[in-house]
């Protein structure tokens, strides 16, 4: 491991050389937030390249650094960071004042786009975030069904407060867990033996985003739905980052049906937003009309620059030709990523779907979170040769393309890529072997 905190240590002193101004807005930052940021997945020791413009795919930092965006927030950003026709709504939005405290028309024509791609949110609501997405899911269902258990799989990542990435998280929501193993449909057989009189409901990931990209084996995700659904336990889809993968998202792709969808990032346009919904058996409950319902409340969530700019994103912009070419593009550059470690014959592996992938250190996929202790350190290795190079990814070795990603890019990452490959291919290779 010597060889990799060397590797590591000179990068970050020529990121140090390449961000001075970055330096001084983290010290001042340092002050008043925890390690100067209020996302964590941002932090990088010493300080955080801070940004001050988007383009397209471009992303450019206080510095004058600029950087080819593969990460588009995230995955949020899938129009890229300034489609015409967005900028346009938002404008014209803006033109029209802010917060109205009032129901506006968007909000009914932006569900009317989210039903056609996701027909069983036969009811919805919006809320400010995917995180707030998947609390009021998992809090409408357990209500519906008056039962406090919630089945979790490992790695899955469904917002700050329910973050199933490390065992215990101190901030998580103390919801009634039951924690089984992704992609092990024994185990989750056998939690539904145990648990299934008092469960109330199973929320997944199809594919985890957090926990690296890591898909649902088809097997594993239809004896979910088929066993939940044979128990009659409502089984909570959560695509507040998959929605982006397919025009029904990846329920589409595996050809199931969730009774309650998630969804966020996208679907706000590159604003804050949110949204849960399913049967009017659990939706229902919202509605004052009846004579016991619950209330849902939320200053901004149906925010105006939300709601408008992301049916115009969602009706406009994020089409299904848009979405499945940039989709193919990932599939593409993925393939390629891994024909060029299998030729340079280093344990390197991108996993994922579409236009997100992640890089694990393995010469296979993996099928869990946190599989091998290895990919931590290759991940922010990549992530430093890849900041330094003008590339932006997620220090966790996170890409998501967007519509604005083109193939010259994506050509030049390449050859980025192969650079690092050849830069650090012994130093892979002793890793492999020490570990033998
Ligand atoms: C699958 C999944 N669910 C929920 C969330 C939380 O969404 P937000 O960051 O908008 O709160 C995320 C965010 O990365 C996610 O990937």
């Amino acid at each position: 491991m010597d060889a990799i905190a060397d590797a590591l240590r000179e990068l970050r002193s020529r990121y140090i050389e390449r961000t001075p101004r970055s330096a001084e807005l983290f010290a001042r930052a340092d002050q008043h937030l925890p390690a100067g940021n209020t996302r964590n997945n941002l932090y990088l020791e010493p300080h955080m390249p801070f940004l001050c413009e988007a383009r397209d795919a471009e992303l450019t930092d206080v510095d004058g650094n600029r950087y080819v965006d593969l990460l588009n927030d995230f995955t949020v950003c899938v129009p890229g960071h300034s489609h015409p026709q967005l900028l346009a709504a938002a404008s014209e939005s803006l033109s029209r004042g802010m917060s109205y405290g009032g129901c506006i028309a968007a909000e009914a024509e932006l569900a009317e786009c989210i039903k056609a791609r996701f027909p069983n949110m036969e009811q919805l609501r919006f809320a400010n975030s995917g995180t707030e997405a998947c609390l009021y899911a998992a809090q409408t269902v357990l209500a519906a069904r008056k039962r406090s258990k919630l089945l979790v799989f490992d790695g899955n990542y469904h917002g700050g407060v329910m973050n199933f990435c490390a065992p215990n998280v101190a901030v998580n929501v103390p919801f009634d867990l039951v924690r089984v193993p992704f992609n092990d449909t024994a185990a989750f057989h056998a939690a539904l033996a145990e648990h299934g009189d008092s469960l109330g409901a199973v929320i997944m990931e199809l594919m985890m985003n957090t926990g690296g990209c890591i898909p649902a084996t088809a097997d594993f995700a239809l004896a979910v739905r088929d066993a939940t659904e044979a128990a009659g336990i409502p089984l909570i889809i959560d695509e507040v980052m998959t929605a982006r993968l397919g025009y029904h998202g990846l329920q589409g792709q595996y050809g199931i049906s969730a009774d309650v969808t998630c969804l966020g990032k996208m679907i706000g346009g590159g604003f804050s937003a949110g949204a849960f919904g399913g049967a009017p058996e659990f939706m229902q409950l919202y509605d004052p009309r009846r004579g016991s319902f619950t209330p849902h409340g939320g200053s901004f969530n149906n925010n105006v620059m939300s709601m408008y700019v992301g049916l115009v994103a969602l009706r406009d912009v994020i089409t299904r030709p848009a979405m499945d070419e940039m989709n193919q593009r990932g599939d593409a550059l993925r393939a390629r990523l891994n024909s060029l470690f299998e030729a340079a014959d280093v344990p390197l592996v991108a996993s994922g779907g579409g236009s997100v992938m992640n890089l694990h250190f393995g010469r296979s996929l993996p099928q869990r979170a946190n599989a091998d202790t290895r990919s931590k350190p290759v991940q922010s290795l990549f992530h430093r040769h890849m900041l330094v190079n003008g590339y932006w990814v997620a220090g966790r070795a996170l890409m998501a393309l967007s519509m604005a990603n083109n193939d010259e890019q994506l050509e030049a990452f390449l050859d980025r890529v192969s650079d690092f490959v050849t830069a650090y291919s012994g130093l892979l290779l002793e890793m492999e072997l020490s570990h033998a």
